[in-house]
């Protein structure tokens, strides 16, 4: 039977399936339920310096294609994080796992790295430079000269591994960018992509959530081919040596497989795993080891980054 063990910058992990920040990470107990769950590892909500309530409800929606959210970084504060995470990292020495973490002013970065360097945190930090929904404040990571004043801040700090979370990028040279930047930065990983920003969904003839107007971020089905296209474009432009977490509209196993096949490392879910719970990770588990087994691969390097184009072929003018 095809294995899915996965390393990201070093770290390995049982399986290539993890959840992605935002959904069933809020606290211990839910935390525990996808550590007890068959992800390779977790990653917790995005903490903040402060706790934060977040935005008003209703503030997330499924659909059928989908989901909509506007949330707006509730959170329980970086000490309950690095508390918890540490916690588990105690229970299972052996299990890496992810911190997620941001500012939302830029005094907070110097703040929340001293502090995480100051821990005992030994796992990996995502870096969420792409939330949507902090009304006031814009996405960072489509302001090239803010992610590396941020990220040359970040890492005069701390030195152990560290990504981003990115944004998706929809323009090529957008993608070269923003891979020129993220290159001059000793990075483990970068996490791509998160949800599709201010999108608006209409249940009969109201915005399904209250926030910002309607708009919210963009998440499931509807946003596969941006993942795939992130997670392939990316991995053609960054240093071979930082890995790629591929996150956007995993619902099936195929999805597992094609963020693979794009160049992906591990796999995050998210709008599924709030529609179905933690037992989405089994699920997705057998799913793709069924399709690597039927197609012969026995470990994800077999397929990792082999994604085939046509050859293109000329066209005459009629
Ligand atoms: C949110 O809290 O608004 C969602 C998390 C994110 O988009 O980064």
């Amino acid at each position: 039977m095809a294995e899915l063990t996965t390393t990201i910058g070093g770290f390995h992990f049982n399986n290539t399936i993890m959840n992605g920040a935002g959904v069933w990470c809020y606290d211990r107990k839910e935390l525990s339920a996808v550590d007890t769950s068959a992800a390779a590892t977790f990653v917790t909500k995005t903490a903040t310096l402060a706790p934060r309530a977040g935005n008003p409800k209703p503030r997330m929606a499924a659909t059928d294609l989908g989901s909509i959210n506007s949330m707006g970084l509730p959170n329980k504060g970086l000490d309950y994080y690095l508390q918890v995470v540490e916690e588990f990292h105690q229970a299972n020495p052996e299990k890496p796992y992810f911190l997620s973490t941001t500012g939302t002013s830029p005094d907070d970065f110097g703040k929340i790295f001293t502090k995480i360097a100051a821990s005992n945190f030994s796992g990996l930090v995502e870096l969420n430079l792409s939330c949507p929904n902090v009304v006031g404040k814009p996405q960072i990571a489509y302001d090239f000269a803010a992610v590396e004043r941020i990220l040359t801040q970040v890492t005069g700090i701390y030195h152990g591994p560290l990504g981003v979370k990115l944004p998706p990028y929809f323009d090529l040279v957008h993608f070269q960018q923003i891979a020129d930047v993220l290159n001059q930065f000793p990075l483990t990983f970068v996490n791509t992509i998160n949800s599709v920003g201010n999108g608006l969904v209409i249940q009969d003839e109201t915005a399904a959530i209250a926030p910002k107007g309607g708009l919210g971020g963009i998440g499931g089905g509807y946003i596969k081919p941006m993942a795939l296209a992130n997670v392939r474009v990316l991995r053609q432009l960054l240093k071979p040596e930082i890995n790629i977490i591929g996150t956007g509209g995993v619902e099936i196993g195929r999805d597992v497989f094609e963020l693979i096949l794009c160049g992906a490392d591990m796999v995050g879910v998210a709008t599924q795993l709030g529609k179905e719970g933690p037992k989405v990770f089994a699920r997705l588990t057998e799913e793709l080891t069924a399709i690597m087994d039927a197609k012969g691969y026995k470990r994800l390097s077999d397929f990792r980054g082999k994604l085939q184009v046509p050859e293109a072929r000329e066209v005459a003018v009629h």
